[in-house]
């Protein structure tokens, strides 16, 4: 039997509600665009009893290489994501010819977000193959210093918990619990350097002179790449906020090498890391000092932390991977901070 959940979600997989839905809250879009022959793909479709993830993909002819996505996730508000994405296009990417997605809607009985992205694979499916990154790396780096380029003014409010570590959900009063019942071996060493992590942001952030418009979860699956043209675009924007550029460029340095062990040989990593830091600094015309290395440093320690913890959470989960990462950022905190 279908729960009342179930059926209200099976509905983003019906072309003639999804068109229903773009005719009543994007209207402009539907007069545009001729969403008659609406194909369904879908992209993630986990839905439980009472909770749900998916994205979900509709092309139609009409709309080509620019096809629509919804993402809709019972545990994590969709509405941010749109306000965001609103945000960054009224704001941000001027006089640029790099592709930002566009918002279409949020529908809120359904928590979904619609947007219309790009046709392509994740950085992460590059990775994967055997094909040079150059090109790439150095259209991610352009991509997230122009969004660090965006004017702040009116942001304020966009994810305000997640501006900081020391507020970002969920918070240690669950993951610790969560953790000190299931992994009790790893609960001090998390707590430690969460602590070590906070203090050290909070000092930093009352030093820094500008903060900016930062994407919150740039990492190669976040980053899409054009099919047609090999041009690129970052996508999921649950969590742009306002914090320390750092904290992105952090983000991606840690999880591009997380992701490319055992794709890639380590020297190229290192290599394309080097590349990716090289080519953002130069675009925004900063210098790199070490205090900068160390703001760097200290997110990449923040991003394996961050990932330690999703991997003892997560509903399946993965204490190898877990311990890994938790080893990098301790070392990394011990090195610097
Ligand atoms: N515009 C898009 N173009 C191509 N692939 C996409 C697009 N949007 C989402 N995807 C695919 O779906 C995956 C998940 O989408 P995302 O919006 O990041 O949701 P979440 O990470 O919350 O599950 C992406 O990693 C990507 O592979
Ligand atoms: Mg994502």
């Amino acid at each position: 039997m279908e729960t009342e959940h179930q059926k209200k979600v099976k509905k983003l997989f019906d072309s003639k509600f999804v068109i229903a839905l773009i005719k009543k809250y994007a209207p402009d879009f539907a007069l545009k665009n001729n969403l008659s022959n609406l194909t369904i793909t879908p992209i993630k479709k986990n839905i439980g009893l009472k909770s749900h993830h998916v994205v979900i993909r509709y092309d139609s002819d009409s709309i080509k290489d620019k096809p629509i996505f919804c993402s809709s996730n019972s545990k994590e508000n969709r509405e941010n994501a749109y306000k965001a994405l609103e945000f960054v296009n009224k704001n941000g990417f001027k006089n640029t010819d790099i592709f930002l997605p566009k918002p279409i809607l949020f529908e809120k009985e359904l928590n979904a977000f619609f947007y219309q992205g790009i046709d392509g694979e994740n950085l992460l499916y590059y990775i994967s193959k055997n094909t040079d990154l150059t090109n790439y790396i150095e259209q991610t780096a352009n991509w997230i210093a122009v969004l660090h380029s965006t004017p702040t003014k009116g942001a304020e409010k966009l994810n305000q918990e997640n501006s900081r570590i020391k507020t970002v959900v969920p918070g240690p009063e669950k993951f610790l619990k969560k953790i000190e019942k299931n992994f009790p071996s790893h609960f001090k060493s998390v707590k430690q350097n969460f602590d070590a992590l906070v203090k050290w942001e909070e000092q930093n952030l009352k030093n820094l002179e500008n903060i900016c418009l930062i994407h919150g979860d740039f990492h190669p699956e976040n980053v899409i790449i054009n099919k047609t043209d090999g041009k690129i675009s970052a996508i999921d924007f649950t969590d742009i906020c306002l914090a320390d550029y750092t904290r992105d460029i952090g983000n991606f340095l840690q999880q591009f090498k997380f992701m490319s062990l055992g794709r890639r040989e380590k020297e190229e990593t290192e290599k394309y890391q080097t590349l990716f830091l090289e080519k953002y600094l130069k675009i925004r015309s900063i210098k790199k000092t070490k205090e900068i290395e160390k703001r760097i440093n200290a997110y990449i320690a923040w991003t394996a932390l961050r990932s330690a913890i999703y991997f003892l959470v997560k509903s399946h989960p993965e204490p190898e991977n877990a311990t890994q990462v938790l080893k990098e950022c301790k070392t990394i905190i011990e090195q610097n901070i």
